[in-house]
C-alpha cells in the first residue's frame, strides 16, 4: 500500500526521502514521487515503476543537481486505487504549483468536492482521489498550512494520512491523519514523518504517533499537534525498539528467505517470558484479566485477514480442543456489514501483522461498540490496532517486510497456543498437562530449525513444481489451516493457481479439476486424521495427480503413499502446524525462485491493505 515519508531539518532532504522510500518498497507499489522545497518555489518528480527510476531522475540518491540544496520536502510511493498507475495519478499533488500533497487512504466524497472544486476554477489533471484534498487545502489557504489542512480537513469524508508543504512557507510540513497512519520521528533540529517506522529508523527512534483527527505542523525539530478542532494535543514520544539491521536483508537473498529462517529465533522472542513452567501456565499480562474474569468470558471470536485469518484457525481449533470453550474465525471484512451476535462475555481476538489492516480495524471497532472484550494480537507496536484495543499480546516476531507474512504466522500461532494455555488452565486442563503443553511450546523454534536444515531438499523438490501452472493444498482438522496458509503462500509468490481445501471437501467439486497437470500438496503428519487423508491421496492419484506429502520423518507408510515427500519432525498435531507450514514457507519460496518471481514484491500485492 502507499507509504509517505517527509523531512524538515538542516540536511539535504532528498537523500532522506529516497532512502526512506526505499524503506517502504517492501509495502508494494507502482509509481513514485517527491516534492521539494527550493528557492521559494516547489520542485515535483514523479515516475511511474519504481523507487530507483524516480532516484534517477532526480540526479541519483547521493547528489541530485538543482535540489540537493532542499531541506525540506515530502515524498510517496502509490498503490493504485482510483486511476491506473501513471505519472498523472503519482504523488505529489499539486495545486497552483504552491502547495504539495501526498495521501494514504481514500476520500470517499471525492466526487462530490471535485465538482465542487471544479465550480470554483479548479483543474484536474489526474483521476485520483487524492487531487481534491490538494485543491480543497489550496482554497482554504491564506498563508498557514497548518490552518488551510485543518479547515479543508473538516469538509473530508473517508481516511487519510497526509504530508504537505507550501512553496511560501519554508521548512514547514504539515501531516494529519484519520484511519491511515502517520509516525512523527523526532531527530536533534529535524524531523522525518512516515506512515511506517521502518522508513525512520536509521534517523531516529524516538517516535510519536498520530492519533485519528490529529494534525501536526512540523519545522525543523519543532512539532506541534492540534485537534481537528484547533485545540492543543499532547501526545507522548514512544521508542520504537526494531534496529535498522532487522530491517536488511543481511545476506539473503530476499527478506522472504531471511525471515522464513528468523522463525526460531522470532518465536523464542514471542514466548520469552511468558512461559510459567511450574504452574503450567502461559503468562499473558498484556491481555490484563484476571483469573476470574478469564473463567467469565464463554467464546473466543478471531477475526483477521490474510495469513492471520489463517493463523486464527488454529487457534480457534486449539481453544475449542483444550480449553472447552467455542472458538470462532471470522473474516474481518464482514465481521461489521453482517451485524454479528457479540455480547461483553465474548473475548474478540483482532489479529494483525502490521496492526493497520482497515477491515481488521473495523471489526476491532464493531466489536466495541457491541460492548465485547477486545485484545489486539499485532507485531507493529504502536499501531492503530494496538493502540485502540489497548490490550493484547506482541508478537515480538521483529519487522517483517516481505509481503508474503511468514514469521508472523508462526508467531501468531504460538500467541494462540499460549492463549489456549491459559483458557485450558482456567477451565479444566490440570497442571501436569499444562506443563507438558508448555514443554510442547518451547519445542517449537527447535522443531523449525529441524525443517531448515531441510533447505536443500526442500529446494530440490520445488524443482519438480515450477512448470504447472494449478494446484491443490489438502489437510484436515489442525492441518487444514496449513494447507490454507500453503496455497496462499504458493499463489502470492509463484503465481501458481493454488487452492486449500479440506481435504474431504476435495471430492465435493475439485476432484473434478485433478489430472496429471494438477498436482496435490497433502499433509500427513502422524496423527488422528492421517488415515483419512492417505484416503483421499489415492484418489487424487487415481485421478493421475501427482501428490507430495508433507509426512512426519521416519513414517514410512506415508513416504510410500505419494510422489515425493518433505520430512517434517514428529509433534502432536497442535504444534506440528508450525514446521509443517515453514516447510510449505520454504516450498513456495523455492518454486517462486526458479520461476523468477518477483518474491519479496509480488505483483499488485500490499504488506498492509489499509483500504476496505
Ligand atoms: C495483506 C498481506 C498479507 C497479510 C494480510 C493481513 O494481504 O499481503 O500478507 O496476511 O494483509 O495483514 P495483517 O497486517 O493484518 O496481518
Amino acid at each position: 500500500m502507499c507509504g509517505i515519508v517527509g523531512y524538515s531539518g538542516l540536511r539535504p532532504a532528498v537523500p532522506v526521502l529516497l532512502n526512506g522510500l526505499k524503506r517502504l518498497e517492501y509495502r508494494g507499489y507502482d509509481s513514485a514521487g517527491v516534492a521539494l522545497q527550493v528557492d521559494g518555489g516547489l520542485v515535483v518528480e514523479k515516475r511511474e515503476g519504481k523507487v530507483a527510476s524516480l532516484a534517477k531522475a532526480l540526479g541519483g540518491i547521493e547528489g541530485s543537481s538543482g535540489i540537493e540544496a532542499s531541506t525540506c520536502g515530502i515524498a510517496h510511493t502509490r498503490w493504485a486505487t482510483h486511476g491506473p498507475p501513471t505519472r498523472a495519478n503519482a504523488h505529489p499533488h499539486v495545486s497552483s504549483r504552491r502547495l504539495a500533497l501526498v495521501h494514504n487512504g481514500i476520500v470517499e466524497n471525492h466526487a462530490a468536492l471535485r465538482g465542487k472544486l471544479r465550480a470554483a476554477g479548479y483543474e484536474f489533471v489526474s483521476e485520483t482521489d487524492t487531487e481534491v484534498l490538494v485543491h480543497l487545502v489550496d482554497s482554504n489557504y491564506a498563508g498557514n498550512l497548518l490552518e488551510a489542512v485543518t479547515e479543508a480537513l473538516h469538509d473530508v469524508e473517508g481516511t487519510y494520512g497526509i504530508a504537505c508543504v507550501a512553496a511560501d512557507e519554508p521548512g514547514v510540513l504539515v501531516v494529519a491523519r484519520r484511519g491511515s497512519p502517520i509516525v512523527i520521528g523526532l531527530g536533534e533540529e529535524e524531523t522525518v514523518v512516515a506512515s511506517d517506522a521502518a522508513a525512520i529508523i536509521k534517523h531516529t527512534r524516538q517516535a510519536v504517533y498520530l492519533d485519528d483527527n490529529d494534525v501536526a505542523r512540523i519545522e525543523g525539530g519543532e512539532v506541534e499537534i492540534r485537534s481537528l478542532d484547533a485545540m492543543p494535543v499532547t501526545r507522548a514520544a514512544a521508542e520504537i525498539d526494531w534496529s535498522d539491521d532487522a530491517a536488511e536483508k543481511g545476506g539473503y537473498e530476499h527478506y522472504m528467505l531471511k525471515e522464513i529462517f528468523e522463525q526460531p529465533e522470532a518465536i523464542r522472542n514471542t514466548i520469552r517470558g511468558r512461559m510459567d513452567a511450574d504452574r503450567g501456565n502461559a503468562i499473558l499480562s498484556g491481555l490484563n484479566l484476571a483469573p476470574r474474569e478469564l473463567a467469565e468470558i464463554r467464546r473466543l471470536l478471531i477475526v483477521g485477514c490474510g495469513t492471520s485469518m489463517n493463523a486464527g484457525l488454529v487457534g480457534e481449533y486449539a481453544v475449542e480442543d483444550f480449553a472447552g470453550i467455542p472458538g470462532e474465525v471470522e473474516q474481518a471484512a464482514d465481521f461489521r456489514y453482517r451485524n454479528p451476535i457479540v455480547g461483553s462475555r465474548d473475548l474478540v481476538l483482532a489479529i494483525s501483522q502490521s496492526g493497520e489492516t482497515a477491515d481488521t480495524l473495523a471489526a476491532v471497532r464493531e466489536a466495541k461498540d457491541k460492548g465485547a472484550l477486545v485484545a489486539g494480537l499485532v507485531n507493529v507496536v504502536g499501531s492503530t490496532i494496538a493502540r485502540e484495543t489497548g490490550r493484547g499480546i506482541y508478537l515480538h516476531a521483529g519487522p517483517e517486510i516481505s509481503v508474503a507474512s511468514t514469521k508472523a504466522f508462526t508467531s501468531q500461532v504460538s500467541v494462540l497456543l499460549m492463549i489456549a494455555l491459559k483458557f485450558a488452565r482456567g477451565h479444566r486442563m490440570s497442571r501436569e498437562r499444562g506443563m507438558e503443553f508448555v514443554r510442547e511450546i518451547e519445542a517449537l523454534p527447535g522443531l523449525v530449525e529441524r525443517v531448515l536444515a531441510r533447505n536443500d531438499e526442500i529446494a530440490a523438490i520445488a524443482g519438480r513444481f515450477v512448470e504447472f501452472e494449478h494446484s491443490f493444498f489438502i489437510g484436515r482438522g489442525y492441518l487444514y489451516p496449513v494447507a490454507l496458509e500453503g496455497a496462499l503462500k504458493l499463489k502470492e509468490i509463484s503465481y501458481i493457481h493454488a487452492e486449500g481445501y479440506h481435504a474431504a471437501e476435495l471430492k465435493h467439486g475439485p476432484i473434478a479439476l485433478l489430472e496429471k497437470r494438477v498436482p496435490v500438496v497433502a499433509l500427513l503428519n502422524d496423527g488422528p486424521g492421517k488415515d483419512k487423508t492417505l484416503g483421499n491421496v489415492a484418489e487424487c492419484q487415481a485421478r493421475s495427480s501427482p501428490v507430495l506429502g508433507i509426512v512426519t520423518e521416519g513414517d514410512e507408510e506415508a513416504r510410500r503413499a505419494v510422489d515425493g515427500c518433505i520430512e517434517v519432525p514428529p509433534a502432536p498435531l497442535h504444534t506440528a502446524v508450525v514446521p509443517a507450514t515453514v516447510a510449505l514457507q520454504l516450498f513456495a519460496y523455492h518454486v517462486a525462485r526458479l520461476r523468477g518471481c518477483a518474491i519479496d514484491q509480488p505483483r499488485n500485492l500490499a504488506k498492509s491493505v489499509t483500504v476496505e
